[in-house]
């Protein structure tokens, strides 16, 4: 979604905005803009449907020009992405610039007050509603201070933001707002830094300020960083955080892109996420966040996973896993859904919601109707610090690494490793699970990183030359069952996300129920197929395929006959517990998504109208 940087200081800004852009261009957009307080007083803008690159191809005579300045990436809510829609906006009166982050709920009929009073719109935005309705609060009280008319303006809207502005006779100044979609402050040496998050200035200050729901800040060299609340002014002692983030973390690293990276680096992130936690030779699991509740969720009438995409894929998995091992009943729902249909929550529930991002507008409002309704709320999230993990009651962080590509990978096997982890001690500590078969499991959990790398190493050849089969492809099918089901789920997503093939997941016995009509010679059908887990049911759903012509391209376990003798296509996996399958097989369906797209010549890792954190609903 929308990234905002912002800068005041000694360095080019524009430079330090550009740079600072592309860091965010993760996030997906549709157009970039740029806004600079040159030295002779005046905003100088540039901006642009397109990319970063787009934006420096119209706007490299602003080098140099000033110490203070923003930009942003859009992704288009409110009105086509185009040059006009495209953020920075600025007032009527040319004297206050914004870039937004989120919609203004309202806008329409702030709109029509102030087009009433003589206010011409250029663009179809919400921001540039914000932007002339601070403008007009200006005009009709002077005495207001630009911060306080802010804040006046903010009280007068609903939705979600995260804002940058600036005002020309308040030179140096940044004033930034948020409700609902991340900001940082960087704490530089003379010189501050705003962004969405702490990437664009990671290089620059290991110091940062996230600015909390509701809070306003006030940025300059001579007055530093002034935190309000946006509701009644009252002064907000900042917190100073010291960022954990480096600067290779979020660097390609000699890869083509960051998904492939990411998909790369799943052996070590799927460690780092067990580390101290998992201690095989002891024999136990030690993550604080389940051990200090684990009477929580024993006492649970039932355990409810919120979250969307492929973060919802793993909570299903999580399903199968907590219920098998802990025999604790289990619902997973969409968080779109589940915040709109007045579902039934009980202070006797406890609620995990999975987030890679923490920031999902539809996961963070689901949480806080379960928190309003008493239930104990617990998060899965990546990102440290981000608004999911610090309203819930408690958590655990995948501890993956910064997750750069759109398509999450490694965020998902890591995802899958905490909830692996829940499940293993839920069902030790209540004695669903005994003793030597704990510690079987997590022997075998333990051993997952090592089996992924012999399944980069074996299968990444095979994959790709089976890519080259499907550029053309219109159409995929991903069946599997039981834990791998919602691996089909996601390996289909992937699919259909970075390649633009349709692809739909589906659970392997279900194919005659329906899909099974669009089988024919042209259809190629991903089949996930380890011995563990229903193999007998899957080979005669392969029969079932092979009988209609499709193409099969099946993942298999070392030394497997059957599937292998009727499938076109054959992708070895190292043979584990049905439970832990899903991790494993997912490698190379992450693979095979990857190089279908890339032999396409899409952008892998900012496909078309996605966003990595969706902080709109
Ligand atoms: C798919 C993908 C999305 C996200 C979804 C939820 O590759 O990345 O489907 O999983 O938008 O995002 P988080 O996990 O950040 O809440």
């Amino acid at each position: 979604m929308c990234g905002i940087v912002g800068y005041t200081g000694h360095q080019d800004a524009y430079n330090v905005v550009i740079n600072g852009l592309r860091r965010l261009e993760y996030r997906g957009y549709d157009s970039a803009g740029i806004v600079l307080d040159t030295d002779n007083g005046s905003f100088e803008v540039a901006k642009t449907k397109g990319k970063v690159d787009d934006l420096v191809a119209v706007s490299e005579n602003l080098k140099g020009r000033a110490t203070v300045g923003m930009g942003h990436t859009r992704w288009a809510t409110h009105g086509v992405p185009s040059d006009r829609n495209s953020h920075p906006h600025i007032s009527n009166n040319g004297k206050l610039a914004l870039v937004h982050n989120g919609i203004i709920e309202n806008f329409d009929a702030i709109k029509t007050i102030l087009t009433d009073k003589g206010f011409t719109f250029k663009s179809e935005t919400d921001t540039e509603v914000l932007v002339n309705l601070i403008q007009y609060i200006m005009d009709t009280k002077p005495e207001l201070d630009f911060s306080i008319a802010v804040r006046f303006a903010l009280n007068e809207v609903y939705g979600a933001y995260a804002i940058t502005v600036m005002h020309a006779d308040y030179p140096g100044v940044l004033v930034v707002a948020r409700l609902g979609s991340p900001l940082a402050i960087g704490l530089g040496n003379q010189e501050y830094f705003i962004a969405s998050d702490a990437s664009p200035f990671v290089e620059f200050t290991k110091e940062a300020i996230y600015l909390e729901e509701g809070h306003m800040a006030t940025i300059s060299l001579e007055k530093g960083v002034d935190i309000r609340s946006i509701k009644d002014n009252s002064k907000i002692d900042p917190v100073v955080q010291e960022l954990k983030l480096n600067i290779e973390q979020i660097e390609k690293g000699g890869y083509e892109h960051f998904m492939l990276k990411e998909i790369f680096e799943q052996p070590k992130s799927i460690h780092d996420t067990m580390r101290g936690r998992l201690l095989v030779n002891e024999g136990i699991i030690k993550m604080a966040g389940i051990c200090d509740h684990l009477e929580k969720f024993n006492n649970a009438g039932r355990i409810i996973i919120i979250a969307c995409g492929t973060s919802w894929h793993a909570g299903l998995i999580g399903e199968y896993l907590i219920e098998e091992f802990a025999r604790i009943p289990v619902e997973v729902e969409y968080a779109s859904e589940f915040r709109y249909r007045n579902p039934i929550i009980t202070e006797k529930d406890v609620v995990i919601a999975i987030s890679q991002s923490g920031e999902t507008a539809d996961t963070m409002a689901a949480l806080k109707l379960a928190k309003e309704k008493g239930a104990f709320i617990y998060g899965i999230c990546n990102v440290v610090d981000s608004s999911i993990s610090r309203i819930t009651d408690a958590g655990s962080y995948t501890h993956a690494g910064p997750e750069i590509g759109v398509a999450s990978t490694k965020a998902f096997t890591a995802q899958l490793t905490v909830l692996s982890m829940i499940a293993l001690k839920l069902g030790s500590h209540n004695g669903t699970l005994s003793t030597g078969e704990f510690r079987n499991l997590i022997a075998e959990l333990y051993a997952i990183p090592k089996k992924i790398e012999e399944v980069l190493e074996t299968t990444h050849d095979t994959v790709k030359e089976i890519a080259k089969n499907y550029i053309g492809a219109q159409n995929f099918l991903y069946l599997g069952r039981g834990y791998n089901f919602p691996a089909a789920l996601e390996g289909a997503l992937k699919l259909k996300e970075i390649s633009y093939i349709h692809a739909e997941g589906y659970p392997a016995a279900e194919m005659k129920h329906g899909p099974i009509a669009l089988i024919d010679e042209n259809m190629p059908i991903v089949i996930i197929s380890p011995r563990k887990g229903h193999y007998d049911k899957i080979v005669s759903n392969v029969q079932e395929i092979k009988a209609r012509k499709g193409q099969v391209i099946a993942i298999v376990n070392k030394g497997d006959d059957q599937v292998t003798a009727m499938a076109d296509y054959l992708i070895e996996i190292p043979e584990t517990s049905e439970c832990f399958s899903p991790i494993v097989a997912s490698v190379p369906l992450q693979l095979l998504a990857y190089y279908i797209a890339v032999y396409r010549g899409a952008n892998v890792d900012q496909p078309r109208n996605l966003a990595k954190s969706v902080t709109v609903e």
